[in-house]
């Protein structure tokens, strides 16, 4: 809509975050124009780096001041493993688990598409294209739990799944809605055979959304086996809806039959619309590789995509995401493809296929 000015936060991060993220924001900024959309972007500067320059992980000033923009692009932040300046896991726990707790990013969106030309590593290169609906905030990914007797041959440990009817509710009602608008399937996740308390309400919970969207078809299947249709017959899924940590694992699997860090993109959202949503590559900041101009930028770009359905801008959305596909196109009939291209050289070719 015209008139609207869309204020966006950009977070390019750590290693080849900023230099995927010039990439996504120029082509971005050129698709918005094409539609008449005026954007700003303010920058923050976080992650490993910003954290050796000045201390701060995620300060509380940093977070309010991220809350006001209507959403969030992220590049990857982290430090090099071998960087031992930097603590082990605090990056993690102090900025990014901080960033999708304090913002309720409620849902872990990951598309899990395969594109022209790109090689699986199954078998005949089956056509993929389901999205998974991971929950974000609860299961036992919430910390409750603790340790007694440590160290000791009693030691007892415990790590208990939190999973609340509201929770539940409004990521199983996210995924009826994507089912709806995609092609009608869903399949609920889970081990209620074993995990019966959290299984049943999760169970209970898709049986009565299901009600209310006659129109979607839905299934079970327990995650054991679900690893096996995914590497099996991927085909077969459409919209998936399970918990933070069956997600987790899932997801991983889900990029791995697609082939390709280098495209895979994902939406972190507050299914609620009180806080921004956060859409990044699933990718980290490749230690190895950065500074080199050699990262692939699609899974930024693409994440842009999804940065764009969420806020409403289907036709740009999907302008974008047909711009891709054209040039993924275009890189499998050449016999190189896009070896050799830098970073800038993707991005300029995807940005020339806007039209
Ligand atoms: P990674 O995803 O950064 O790299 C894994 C491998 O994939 C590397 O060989 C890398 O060169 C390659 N790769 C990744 N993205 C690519 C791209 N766009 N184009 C071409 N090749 C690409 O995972 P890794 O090495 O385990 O982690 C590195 C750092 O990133 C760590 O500090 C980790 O904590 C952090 N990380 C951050 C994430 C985030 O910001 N959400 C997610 C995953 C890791
Ligand atoms: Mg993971």
């Amino acid at each position: 809509p015209s008139g609207t000015t869309f204020d966006f936060a950009v977070i390019p991060g750590d290693g080849i975050g900023p230099e995927v993220i010039a990439e996504a924001r120029r082509i971005l900024q050129a698709v918005l124009d094409s539609a008449s959309v005026e954007a700003t972007w303010t920058e923050y500067s976080l992650g490993a780096s910003h954290w050796k320059d000045t201390g701060e992980t995620l300060s509380e000033e940093t977070l309010e001041r991220l809350r006001g923009h209507d959403a969030i692009l992220f590049g990857a932040v982290g430090a090099d493993p071998q960087d031992t300046r930097v603590p082990s896991g605090l990056i993690e726990r102090e900025l990014l688990l901080k960033l999708r707790f304090s913002l309720d990013h409620s849902i872990n969106l990951r598309p899990a598409r395969t594109y022209p030309g790109t090689a699986t590593p199954l078998a005949g290169d089956p056509e993929i294209d389901f999205v998974v609906v991971r929950e974000g905030t609860e299961g036992p990914y919430v910390g409750n739990g603790g340790t007694i007797r440590r160290g000791t041959a009693h030691e007892l440990a415990t790590e208990v799944s939190l999973n609340t009817a509201h929770g539940v509710r409004r990521v199983v009602a996210d995924a009826f809605a994507r089912a709806e608008r995609r092609r009608g399937r869903l399949t609920l996740v889970h081990k209620h055979n074993v995990l019966t308390h959290a299984g049943d309400l999760w169970r209970r919970t898709v049986e009565a959304a299901a009600a209310e969207h006659p129109a979607v078809s839905w299934d079970y299947m327990h995650v054991d086996a679900a690893t096996i249709h995914m590497v099996q017959d991927p085909g077969r899924f459409d919209v998936i809806v399970t918990d933070n940590l069956f997600g987790d694992i899932l997801t991983d699997l889900a990029a791995a039959v697609t082939g390709g860090i280098g495209l895979a993109a994902s939406g972190s959202i507050n299914a609620e619309g009180t806080a921004p949503s956060m859409f990044e590559p699933v990718h980290g900041s490749a230690p190895d590789i950065a500074g080199q101009q050699i990262a692939d930028p699609t899974a930024a770009v693409l994440s842009g995509a999804l940065m764009l359905q969420h806020l409403g801008l289907t036709e740009a959305a999907s302008r974008l995401e047909q711009a891709v596909h054209a040039q993924l196109a275009a890189w499998a009939e050449e016999p190189e493809g896009s070896r050799g291209l830098s970073t800038a050289q993707r991005g300029e070719a995807i940005l020339s296929r806007l039209g």
